[in-house]
């Protein structure tokens, strides 16, 4: 099974991967726990390009085909094989993240965006995605304070720094998607404690996966 976690910055998908492992392992599955970008040693070195503030000027359509490079590796490297091998594999960010940051936010054509996934990632979709949806207001208010108190890596900071219109843009991009596919979207609601968001979280796998 596949599983994956998505949100705006601050949203709490980082905390929250690992209490969905821990439970899931408790119950006798074995879970790979991973992210993007990043997951692979190659995607690290693509991560550290894309979140440099640094990278401010980059492309977007560079921006794209750097997340969709990480992805292909990802994917090869250690997602296909982990699901071979009937692992749970539970990622932090995936390709809704792509669909919803390169296109409803930075404005790249989604159709587009779309036909890379098919073309050169087998169009590979989560069985299961949790969207941790929050105000951006509240989720930035977190993650400045991560930030600033060392929990959070300072020098991955560029999306952070993108105004406060583009993280609306993200959370309507998010919402759409979620709306467009019912099935596959579980809406948690993040603004509460990590302990609440953690219950839903929770009470969401046992009704839906774990029956
Ligand atoms: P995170 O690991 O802290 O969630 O940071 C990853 C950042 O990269 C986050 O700001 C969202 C952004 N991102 C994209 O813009 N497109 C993508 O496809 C992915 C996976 C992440």
């Amino acid at each position: 099974m596949f599983i994956t976690l998505e949100g705006i910055e601050g949203s709490g998908k980082t905390t929250q991967i690992v209490h969905i492992s821990e439970f899931l392992e408790s119950r006798g599955y074995e879970c790979v726990l991973t992210r993007e970008p990043g997951g692979t040693k190659i995607g690290e070195k693509i991560r550290a390009i894309l979140l440099d503030p640094e990278s401010k000027d980059m492309d977007p359509l560079a921006e794209l085909l750097l997340y969709t490079a990480d992805r292909a590796q990802h994917i090869k490297e250690l997602i296909i094989p982990s699901l071979s091998t009937g692992k749970i594999v539970l990622c932090d960010r995936y390709f809704d993240a792509t669909v919803v940051y390169q296109g409803f936010a930075r404005g790249l054509d989604i159709a587009l965006i779309n036909s890379l996934h098919k073309l050169a990632l087998n169009d590979l979709k989560p069985d299961i995605t949790f969207l941790l949806d929050l105000p951006p207001e509240t989720g930035l208010s977190r993650a400045w304070k991560q930030i600033d108190n060392g929990t959070r890596v300072g020098h991955e900071t560029r999306f952070e720094k993108e105004k406060l219109s583009f993280h609306k843009k993200v959370r309507a991009g998010y919402l759409e998607l979620a709306r467009l596919e019912p099935g596959r979207f579980l809406i948690i609601d993040a603004s509460k404690n990590e302990n609440q968001v953690k219950q839903q979280i929770i009470n969401a796998l046992r009704e839906k996966c774990l029956k």
